[in-house]
């Protein structure tokens, strides 16, 4: 069977799904209903997600989950996550708990710059491109003043535009480095929008007044965006920070440090470590709408902007008090893209009580503090293992269609009993044997 098509995209939904189970499914029955039952009764809600995409045959459900009992700012959130990792909600709810205790997250929004850039190319001389453009700027702003207008009655806009020299690293290579501010949007159109009549107006301009040649090669957003940093914090007393006995609060607030000093000075730990925190942000990230590659291709870079690979989130004592802290790029927006088209980022949106884009940065930063707070207080005491292996037995107990009463019996036997597949199949044996 031939696996290749022309034409594809100009065929129907269900001649897309004919295609894809001649071609790949002949010998599995099922694979058109797998495909269809995912497919939503309302026709409107289906169309709306046929049309997010190219090529939709079907829907890819991931759980919506929520961690209540967030206090930020001395204000209270439940927060939606949409995540498929097991134990990353229960992680959230449970340092949320922790810290509402002990008085809430605080949040800072640092800066909300955004940067583009027109990469273009000149053969000729470098002052005379130079000077070019200072007597050119001022019509980089006039020509996408249509752009711009909505955007600046809003209060954001284009901040300023640089032209940059880069041909020490790469032959003819300049850029035209441009800053905005977009407020409640996350702004990609905007400053795509932007930097392409950027483009439009430097090739136009350069051609009638420099010798040289002029070659756009693109233009396009960075999706990194260290001036758009978002910090977020616990502190509390070193002795408030137990819950129970078995470990001295002085002995976990050092055994915790030192985790995180591990995470700044060792690249492999770090990523796992960095690992962890991205679970909470992408988890609200993705209810919430936003574009989470975009946020781990930034948020990662700056985890490297010193040269070596290292932990996000930082921890101290200092007079007796704990603090923990992380201080983050997050480029985030709370209207257009799905905001207003999704019917639960809506609703998760609105559970966060519809916050501006700031407010979502405080938020999400929160989030990844919180999970990275809950992995290394686990880790450093318990390990994951005991929390991941309750998981475990209730999918072990389900696969094997564990009625409630059973369920019971077996976890009560397993808080003194090591989870195994095995023990657990033998055990679910025996009480169904006696
Ligand atoms: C698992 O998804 C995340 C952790 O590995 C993070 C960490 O090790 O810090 C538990």
């Amino acid at each position: 069977m031939q696996k290749t098509i022309t034409g594809f995209s100009k065929l129907t939904k269900s001649e897309k799904i004919d295609w894809i189970v001649n071609t790949y499914f002949s010998n599995n029955k099922s694979a058109k209903t797998t495909l269809e039952q995912y497919w939503n009764s309302n026709k409107k809600l289906q169309q709306l997600h046929d049309e997010f995409i190219e090529n939709t045959i079907t829907n890819y459900y991931l759980p919506f989950g929520v961690a209540p009992n967030f206090l930020i700012n001395g204000k209270t959130y439940t927060i939606p996550m949409a995540i498929e990792e097991s134990s990353v909600v229960a992680a959230a709810s449970k340092a949320a708990k922790f810290w509402l205790d002990r008085g809430g997250f605080k949040a800072e929004v640092i800066s909300t710059t955004k940067i583009g850039q027109v990469h273009f190319t000149y053969d000729g001389n470098t002052e005379d491109l130079i000077n070019f453009f200072k007597n050119t700027k001022s019509k980089f702003f006039k020509d996408t003043k249509s752009i711009t207008k909505s955007m600046e009655n809003r209060g954001g806009g284009i901040l300023d535009i640089d032209l940059k020299d880069k041909t020490k690293d790469l032959a003819d290579y300049y850029q035209l480095h441009a800053t905005f501010e977009t407020m409640d949007a996350m702004g990609a159109n905007f400053i795509n929008s932007c930097l392409e009549q950027f483009a439009t107006t430097l090739k136009t301009e350069a051609d009638h007044s420099l010798s040289g040649n002029v070659d756009v090669i693109m233009s396009i957003l960075s999706n990194y965006v260290p001036n758009c940093l978002v910090r977020a914090e616990v502190s509390c007393k070193v002795e408030d920070l137990t819950e129970n006995s078995k470990t001295s609060a002085e002995a976990f607030a050092e055994k915790f440090i030192q985790a995180v000093k591990i995470a700044e000075i060792e690249p492999y730990r770090a990523v796992t470590h960095n690992k962890g925190i991205m679970n909470g942000i992408d988890a609200v990230v993705l209810a919430t709408g936003n574009d989470f590659r975009a946020v781990e291709a930034g948020v990662h870079a700056y985890a490297s902007r010193n040269g070596t690979y290292s932990s996000l989130t930082h921890a101290e004592v200092k007079d007796g008090i704990f603090k923990f802290w992380m201080e983050i790029p997050l480029a985030l927006g709370t209207v257009g893209g799905l905001t207003s088209l999704h019917p639960l980022v809506k609703l998760a949106l609105e559970m966060l009580g519809k916050p501006s884009a700031k407010e979502l940065m405080q938020i999400v930063a929160v989030a990844g503090l919180a999970q990275n707070f809950a992995a290394l207080r686990s880790l450093t005491t318990t390990g994951i293992q005991e929390g991941h292996m309750k998981m475990h037995l209730m999918n072990i107990l389900n696969q094997f269609e564990a009625t409630s009463q059973e369920k019971e019996q077996l976890v009560s036997h397993f808080k003194t009993h090591t989870v195994t597949h095995s023990s657990v199949v033998d055990a679910i044996n025996n009480l169904r044997n006696n």
